[in-house]
């Protein structure tokens, strides 16, 4: 019979987890742009929210169904804004900043868009994320357990 040695069996453990959480962090800053969007630490964008404790503030079944449906529950302050003007322009974008003469909305790509409050016809708050859907579609099942042990070391 072959000797378990459970010391070795944990230590081994614990490196492949280190490794997997460096794969998902390769993934959501290169290979699926996360982090056009998201910041960990000083590093992102700021599109959404920043992820640098989420997963000391998420278990992991909302961490995917953040990731499989983003529609389903929205994170707050990040309610993605819909404004038509009265020129007929329509523009979408979570809420940067706003005064009495102007609503600032930060769009997907992270550009600013200023639209004067006069200038207005309808806004409404859109019950759709700004974070795309299918963003896992790309990614095979080791990767997606790489990315979500990354979010999961994240506290
Ligand atoms: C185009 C911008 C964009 C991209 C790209 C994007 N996200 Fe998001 N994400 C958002 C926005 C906006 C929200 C907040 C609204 C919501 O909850 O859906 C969000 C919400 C989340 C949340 C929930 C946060 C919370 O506080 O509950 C997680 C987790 C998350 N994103 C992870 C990811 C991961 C991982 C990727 C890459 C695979 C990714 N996002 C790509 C914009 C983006």
């Amino acid at each position: 019979m072959r000797c378990f040695n459970s010391f070795r069996f944990r230590r081994e453990t614990v490196v492949e987890l280190t490794r997997a959480r460096a794969r998902g962090r390769t993934l959501f800053f290169r290979t699926s742009t996360c982090s056009t969007c998201h910041a960990v630490g000083k590093e992102g964008g700021t599109i959404g929210p920043d992820l640098t404790t989420i997963g000391a503030i998420r278990p992991g079944r909302d961490l995917i169904e953040s990731l499989v449906l983003p529609n389903a529950t929205i994170a707050q302050q990040f309610e993605t804004y819909a404004i038509i003007t009265d020129e007929g322009k329509a523009h979408q974008g979570t809420l940067a900043r706003r005064s009495t003469e102007t609503i600032v909305l930060c769009d997907a790509s992270g550009a600013e868009l200023r639209v004067r409050t006069d200038a207005i016809e309808q806004m409404a708050v859109s019950q759709r994320s700004l974070m795309p859907d299918g963003l896992l579609a790309v990614l095979d099942r080791a990767e997606i357990r790489d990315l979500l042990a990354y979010l999961q070391s994240l506290r």
